[in-house]
């Protein structure tokens, strides 16, 4: 079933090009696939490299040009207007724009319509991340390049993306939501440009088959509407943080750019390998750090081994363990666990500590949807 509906001719005469882009970034959802962690965290604040993987977004919208700033959010609206506050802290002015269910991604614009006004506008989703920014898409759309665009990567499983057909001059002919028969490998990347058209377009979709109003359907609507919706194919490293080894291939990309700084305090029996962040505060005993890695502010190391591709967050106690490729949120505690953790995401202050106690088994006390995998 397709949500599709025909949009006869152009709606709206053509907007002349303006460089003052606005941005919608997306941060609300559900984000079932993150649980248990977005049980009660919005997905968009988990951290990668210890800042939240949202603020990379605001960030790159920041280094754009892009100051104006919409937020949609959901039921985490009150937690993500905490973290960001007013945006300066990434260089952008924000708007909250609360939507009142997560009913997509079409819903979302059609939820910022009134303060996109007839803006053009970079649409981000939130819990996206684009390793070098979108500076030169922001640039090719404000200097008029089409009336919207969507930004493509290769992957090697399109089937589990929304993919684009072109046509042979670049313009995007046809979309796909998660393909069975192999027609593209180009998966559509979290980053959209759009003019005022689009709200012509978004006002006529139909719920598509899962109840919510697809981006794709309208982007549809635009090319059948005869608009020129072009595409960029990127060679980025680009990462859609929904599920937590996608979280740790982020973590792993920004911390191999984080280079080596030591602002915490180190003492004589620990070592301290490569590109390694200590942030003010930490306190490092008897420890080896391996990085690229990242210890945040007010953490304890002893007696500890935190290897490569690891970000321990703010306040974290780690004694007698060793950890690797792994992000620990804030105020988690691994004490005396012999085997190696490793490949992990542990959520705020979470305990994973050897128990005394006999017998000796293995005790848990775990939120829902949680996953433990034992050696
Ligand atoms: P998705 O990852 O597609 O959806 P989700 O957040 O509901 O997650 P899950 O599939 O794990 O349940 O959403 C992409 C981004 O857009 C994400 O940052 C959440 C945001 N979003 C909204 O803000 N409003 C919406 O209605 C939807 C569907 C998503």
């Amino acid at each position: 079933m397709t949500s599709l509906v025909r949009v006869p001719a152009p709606i709206l005469p053509r907007e002349p090009r303006v460089r003052a882009l606005k941005g919608l970034v997306l941060a609300g959802g559900k984000g079932s696939r993150l649980r248990p962690l977005t049980a009660t965290g919005a997905k968009q604040l988990v951290p990668v490299a210890n800042k939240p993987v949202l603020f990379y977004a605001l960030e790159q919208l920041a280094a754009a040009g892009v100051t104006e700033v919409g937020i949609i959010t959901g039921d985490t609206g009150p937690q993500v207007e905490a973290a960001v506050g007013d945006g300066s802290v990434c260089g952008v002015r924000v708007t909250f724009l609360p939507q009142p269910a997560p009913l997509g991604l079409a819903h979302a614009i059609v939820t910022a319509r009134d303060w996109l006004g007839a803006a053009p506008f970079c649409m981000v989703l939130g819990d996206n991340f684009l390793k070098r920014g979108i500076g030169p898409f922001v640039d090719g759309f404000a200097a008029g390049e089409g009336d919207a665009q969507i930004l493509l990567k290769r992957v090697p499983n399109p089937s589990a993306f929304g993919v684009a057909v072109l046509d042979p001059d670049g313009r995007v002919r046809r979309l796909v939501e998660k393909p069975a028969e192999p027609i593209s490998d180009l998966a559509v990347v979290g980053v959209y440009f759009f003019g005022p058209e689009i709200h012509a377009v978004t006002a006529t979709l139909a719920p598509s088959a899962r109840g919510e109003l697809e981006v794709t359907d309208a982007i549809q609507g635009l090319i059948d509407a005869g608009y020129d919706v072009r595409a960029t194919v990127i060679d980025d490293d680009w990462v859609d943080t929904g599920k937590k080894d996608d979280m740790l291939e982020a973590n792993r990309l920004v911390l191999g750019t984080l280079g080596r700084r030591i602002g915490g305090e180190v003492d004589a029996g620990s070592t301290i390998v490569g590109e390694v962040m200590v942030e003010a505060g930490a306190r490092i005993t008897g420890s080896t750090v391996r990085g690229p890695a990242i210890i945040g502010a007010g953490a304890r190391l002893a007696d500890a081994y935190v290897g490569p591709f690891t970000a321990i967050g703010a306040n974290c106690r780690l004694s007698g363990c060793e950890i690797e490729h792994s992000i620990v949120l804030e105020g988690g505690v691994i004490r005396a666990v012999e085997t190696r953790i490793t490949d992990s995401l542990i959520g705020r202050d979470v305990v994973v500590e050897r128990s005394p106690l006999k017998p000796k088994a293995i005790r848990l006390m775990l939120g829902d949807h949680s996953v433990v995998d034992i050696a």
